[in-house]
């Protein structure tokens, strides 16, 4: 396998909203190498967000990357609004996709990286044919719609499986702690999104530090 690198994507979901712009920073400056966005319409997920106009504020403020992590219904409709609004990565769930395919095509087009991911009860295989036309998939930890809730291990195999099948960038949402990270990296998982984790912290560099430090399975280095 060739060298993955360890990332950490703090989910601003469970940042302090009243302070966006300072949260952002504090993130920043912990060493995160990206910034996790969720955007949740009331349909596809229990839960109402944000869209693009906040991302667009958020754009303002970092020079991070913004992967947008769109748990919505129609995914297809919102492509353009989301990558005009400054998104680097536009991760959609294949639950939702008529057309994974057109979707991949449409994210390219705006020159986006794109991610797939699945909720708990998706099967690996769904996405297989996905596989070597995106950059990162994103396996969910717990059901999507809220932070703040338990690490699902039953999810475990589904990231074996598809790392057998991928080099690119899995990442694990949901439930993360630096022990759940190690779990999730020792089934070849080297992405970390942590909400509650991360902004639960006083000291977010040093808890970024520590899963910087995860080793990955299967990875030579
Ligand atoms: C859940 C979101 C997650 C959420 C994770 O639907 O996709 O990104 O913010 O939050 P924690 O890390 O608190 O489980
Ligand atoms: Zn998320």
């Amino acid at each position: 396998m060739s060298k993955l690198k360890i990332k950490v994507a703090p989910s601003l979901l469970a940042a302090d909203f009243s302070s966006l712009a300072s949260e952002i920073k504090r993130a920043e400056r912990s060493g995160a190498d990206m910034l996790h966005v969720d955007v949740m319409d009331g349909h596809f997920v229990k839960n109402i967000t944000l869209g693009p106009f906040i991302v667009r504020a958020m754009r303002k403020v970092t020079n991070l990357s913004l992967i947008a992590h769109l748990m919505i219904e129609n995914p297809e409709k919102y492509i353009e609004a989301f990558a005009r609004a400054g998104s680097d990565m536009i991760i959609f769930h294949i639950e939702t996709a008529k057309s994974p395919k057109g979707l991949i095509r449409s994210i390219r087009k705006f020159k986006k990286k794109v991610g797939v991911s699945l909720k708990p009860k998706t099967k690996a295989n769904t996405i297989k044919p996905l596989l070597p036309l995106v950059d990162e998939v994103l396996v969910m930890t717990v059901e999507p719609g809220f932070g703040g809730q338990g690490f699902m291990r039953s999810q475990l195999p589904k990231i074996k499986e598809i790392r057998k099948n991928y080099k690119g960038d899995i990442a694990v949402d949901g439930g993360i702690t630096y022990e759940t990270a190690k779990l999730a990296a020792s089934m070849g998982a080297n992405v970390f999104a942590a909400g509650t984790y991360l902004f639960g912290s006083m000291d977010m560099k040093n808890l970024v530090s520590r899963l910087k430090g995860i080793r990955i399975r299967g990875d030579k280095g």
